[in-house]
């Protein structure tokens, strides 16, 4: 399967589907790197890998509209099977969704339904929770409410900072994203009804 990632920061997510990807065995290739940012860190992490990238970026363009259809001019030309958002910043349109429907995941750093939006670590925290984690989900029209693929917890710590606890999330991020590619990309989960559903044996 052809995989498009999007970041806009670091893609250290990314950087760890690229690394699945290039073992023989894995069912999806990373085929490009999209971001919305200029000098994203995952940038020269992709290059570095061999990978195409392409930059986007929100001021060439004179309205949303036109910078989502520039990007999806180029992911067309790419035939992809699948996106990764990974790190990505930025809500995409319901007419993108729709486009490429059960085939955009998303990775979120918080055991959602819990926490959708941002700064998920210190608002686990202030809730005095006591595990966190990750989602990644198929991406549908409203922002982090796709239905799950993966979910990994880690425990809170009592003197946890947002940071230490997204350090400590981010470890299992780069497990479960590659984890959920796989089975949607070997066909074992699909979203079906709006639910993911499990098709073989998993
Ligand atoms: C990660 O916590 C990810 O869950 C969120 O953005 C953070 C940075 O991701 N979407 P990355 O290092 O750019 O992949």
């Amino acid at each position: 399967k052809r995989v498009v990632a999007f970041i806009s920061g670091g893609g250290s997510n990314m950087l760890a589907l690229a690394k699945a990807a290039a073992d023989p065995d894995f069912p999806a290739e990373i085929v490009a790197v999209f971001s919305d940012k200029a000098g994203a860190g995952g940038l020269a992490r992709a290059e570095a890998l061999g990978i195409a990238t392409r930059t986007f970026l929100r001021k060439d363009f004179t309205s949303k509209d036109a910078h989502e259809a520039a990007i999806i001019e180029a992911l067309d030309a790419l035939s992809p099977d699948l996106i990764c958002l990974a790190g990505y910043m930025r809500l995409i349109s319901g007419a993108f969704v729709s486009r490429y429907e059960g085939r955009i995941l998303n990775i979120h750093p918080s055991l959602l339904p819990l926490f959708p939006g941002l700064n998920t670590h210190q608002r686990a925290i202030d809730a005095g929770m006591r595990i966190a984690g990750c989602t990644v989900h198929f991406v549908t029209e409203g922002m982090d409410e796709g239905p799950a693929i993966v979910q990994a917890a880690v425990p809170v710590l009592p003197d946890d900072t947002a940071g230490t606890l997204a350090a400590r999330v981010l470890t299992v991020e780069h497990r479960s994203y590659p984890l959920a590619l796989r089975l949607v990309a070997e066909g074992k989960v699909r979203m079906e009804g709006g639910k993911a559903v499990a098709t073989g044996d998993l």
